[in-house]
This record gives structure tokens, sequence and C-alpha cells, in this order.
């Protein structure tokens, strides 16, 4: 069977990376976390003090991107590729509340999206990957084979999020968490360089009402499909 590439795009906590993890397993292909690159990029802009609630020094950061090397190790028992910044592994370090009230800013800037669109085409030119983030489908992989677009109520959204932050033992309410999820889709859908939108080809999931296992079990149909069509 021939390789494809599968762009999954959305807002944020929709679910995105649980359905691209599920289908890298069962395809065995690879799944990059574009998402994970860009809090990658925000962990290193924290900690060089080039942002603040109030300031962002932008042109600090442009000046050293050069500096950033991010790399993915595959870890087997949680089966799937962690994120490392410097050799350096982030991955828990870039999921917190901090990273996430930060992100969409530094997310926004043309050359930090320039460098890491590069760097994922170049991870997904021999196909056989699974990508998830905000503009896959529209700007990374505009000829993907299958494009998923998952959206889901911002409610039901912060809801998980504020779960996932509880059960590793995160001190957060779910009011802050509501207010972040509902801040980044605002900033994705509306800056300049490559907002967060739906491609004309791409097939919208609303999983608002769907368990997992119904979820997956859609999106795998879907991928049948898509090899009898590419077949
Ligand atoms: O998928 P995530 O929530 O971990 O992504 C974090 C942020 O990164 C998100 O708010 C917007 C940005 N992002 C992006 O602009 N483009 C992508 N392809 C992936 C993420």
């Amino acid at each position: 069977m021939q390789n494809i590439t599968i762009a999954i795009d959305g807002f944020s906590s929709t679910g995105k990376s649980t359905v691209a993890k599920q289908l890298a397993n069962h395809l065995g292909y690879i799944y990059v976390d574009s998402g994970a690159m860009y809090r990658a990029v925000t962990l290193f802009t924290m900690q060089q003090g080039f942002i603040t609630k109030d300031h962002f020094n932008v042109n600090a950061l442009v000046e050293k991107l050069g500096d950033i090397t991010i790399t993915f190790k595959f870890n087997k028992a949680l089966g799937f590729a962690e994120v490392h910044l410097n050799g350096v592994n982030i991955e828990r370090a870039v999921r917190t509340l901090e990273v996430s009230s930060y992100v969409s800013r530094v997310a926004a800037i043309p050359e930090v999206r320039y460098q890491l669109v590069k760097q994922q085409q170049q991870m997904g030119k021999d196909k056989g990957v699974v990508m998830d983030g905000r503009d896959i489908g529209t700007v990374v992989f505009p000829y993907a084979e299958l494009k998923l677009f998952m959206i889901a109520s911002a409610e039901k959204r912060a809801t998980r999020r504020f779960e996932e932050l509880i059960d590793r033992g995160d001190d957060v309410t779910y009011e802050a968490v509501l207010k972040n999820v509902q801040e980044r889709d605002y900033i994705d859908s509306n800056r300049e360089d490559s907002p967060l939108r739906k491609a004309d080809d791409a097939i919208e999931i609303d999983n608002s009402d769907l368990s997992l296992e119904e979820q997956f079990e859609k999106v795998l149909g879907l991928v049948a499909m898509t090899f009898e069509d590419f077949e």
C-alpha cells in the first residue's frame, strides 16, 4: 500500500494529537506534533527572557532562531516521540499553562513560522506521516491526501484540558484554562501569517459528543476511503 500524508488541523484541545497518535500507531506512520515545535520556541523565548506579560522582544528572538534545535525522540513506553530543545527533553515543560499563554504570540511571528514549516516539510518529505497543527492542510502539506479539521465547543475543550492539567498535578482553575483556550482561538484564527482555517478539501469532525472509540472508527473509515481513492 502506498504511503499517504495525513494533515490534522483544528482549534486547541480538540483532541487532534490523540487521533494523530492513534492513526500513526495503527498505520505505522511517523507522528509529528507541530504545536510542540511552536511550544519549544516559546519555552526558549521565555528562558532567554525575551517575553513577559507586557513585553515581547521579537527582534532578539528572530536573531537567536539559529540557536534553536528541535528534535523528536521516540519514547517506547509512551508510544510517541517526545520533543527536545537543544538536546533536552522538554515534553513536560512545554505543556504548562504559562507556555500556553505565550505560544500564540510566538507562533504569529513570520520568521518563526518560516523556519518551522521548512522543518515540518522536511520531516514529511517521504510521506507516511501524520502531522497535527493549525496550518498543516493549508500551508505545510497543501497536497496531503487526507485532511481532517477538528472542532468542539470551547467549554468541552477547556474541560478536557483542565482535567489533563489537574491529573498531572498542575495548580490551575477551569476559568483560567477556558480563557486561555478562547484567547488562543482568537489569536490563531486572526493572525496575518497562516491563520487557522479549514482547508477547502478538509473533512470537518465535531467531536463534542463523540467518544474516543467512535471518533477513531469514523477516522479509520475516512482513511480507508482515502486509500481506495489513491490506489
Ligand atoms: O497544538 P498546540 O495547542 O500544542 O499548539 C500550540 C500553539 O502553537 C497554538 O495555540 C498555535 C500554534 N500552532 C501554530 O500556529 N501552527 C501549528 N501548525 C501548530 C501550532
